[in-house]
């Protein structure tokens, strides 16, 4: 799709509520879902195609390989919805806001890019917070009660029990900030370059 405007991924998205309703109200987006457990991708799937949706795609795989499926600022936006608290602390290491998957969601996006991150799970939302800041993300309208004045935005399938029971939903927008260039600046490159190779300078 390469006419699309933006290119946004959602992590672990589940049966894909949100997945496709996001992708009809911006049909010059690209969307790209990533799910590992195949019996929800499949529904997932199977509401694109009802909707007849052209700019969505799913990929069946686990996210902890996102740095093997996107080049490297590929993508405009991330969103982690309702993942998985896994509570016990021997276990922090697989939560999708843990800093190691954040560093890869870093490399994927765009300087400037974001991360919507939303979740019911409080003690997983502080623990998030930690993250972002350990990892130099400049957070932005963070609330602890996302629908407090009524629903807002489009709700995920988990997001819809939760507030059908009341459970206040956290909500926050994390952005990447100045990328640092591996290879360096390109007035680094070239310095570089000519110590390495002194014969292409004009002065060797
Ligand atoms: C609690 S559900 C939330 C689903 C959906 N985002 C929602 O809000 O309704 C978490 C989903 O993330 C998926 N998931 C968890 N860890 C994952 C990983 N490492 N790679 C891919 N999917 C993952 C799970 O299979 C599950 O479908």
């Amino acid at each position: 799709m390469p006419e699309a405007k933006a290119l946004r991924i959602e992590v672990g998205c589940g049966k894909g509520k949100f997945t496709a309703e996001s992708a009809s109200a911006e049909p010059e987006v690209l969307f790209i879902a990533m799910e590992r457990v195949q019996e929800a991708l499949v529904m997932a799937m199977e509401k694109a195609i009802d909707a007849e949706l052209q700019n969505v795609f799913y990929i069946d795989a686990d996210v902890a390989n996102i740095l093997e499926l996107f080049a490297p600022d590929e993508a405009d936006l991330l969103y982690i919805n309702f993942c998985d608290p896994w509570t016990r602390k021997k276990a922090a290491k697989r939560r999708l806001t843990h800093h190691g998957f954040l560093e890869k969601y870093k490399t994927v996006l765009k300087q400037g890019g974001q991360i919507y991150f939303k979740t019911d799970n409080a003690p997983l939302f502080d623990f998030s917070l930690q993250e972002f800041e350990s990892c130099h993300m400049a957070l932005a309208n963070v609330t602890r009660d996302l629908h407090a004045n009524g629903p807002v935005g489009i709700m995920t399938g988990y997001e819809e029990k939760f507030y059908a029971m009341g459970t206040p939903i956290c909500r926050l927008e994390a952005t990447v900030g100045v990328k640092e260039n591996p290879f360096g600046t390109q007035d680094e490159q070239a310095r570089d370059g000519a110590l390495a190779h002194p014969e292409l300078t004009e002065n060797a």
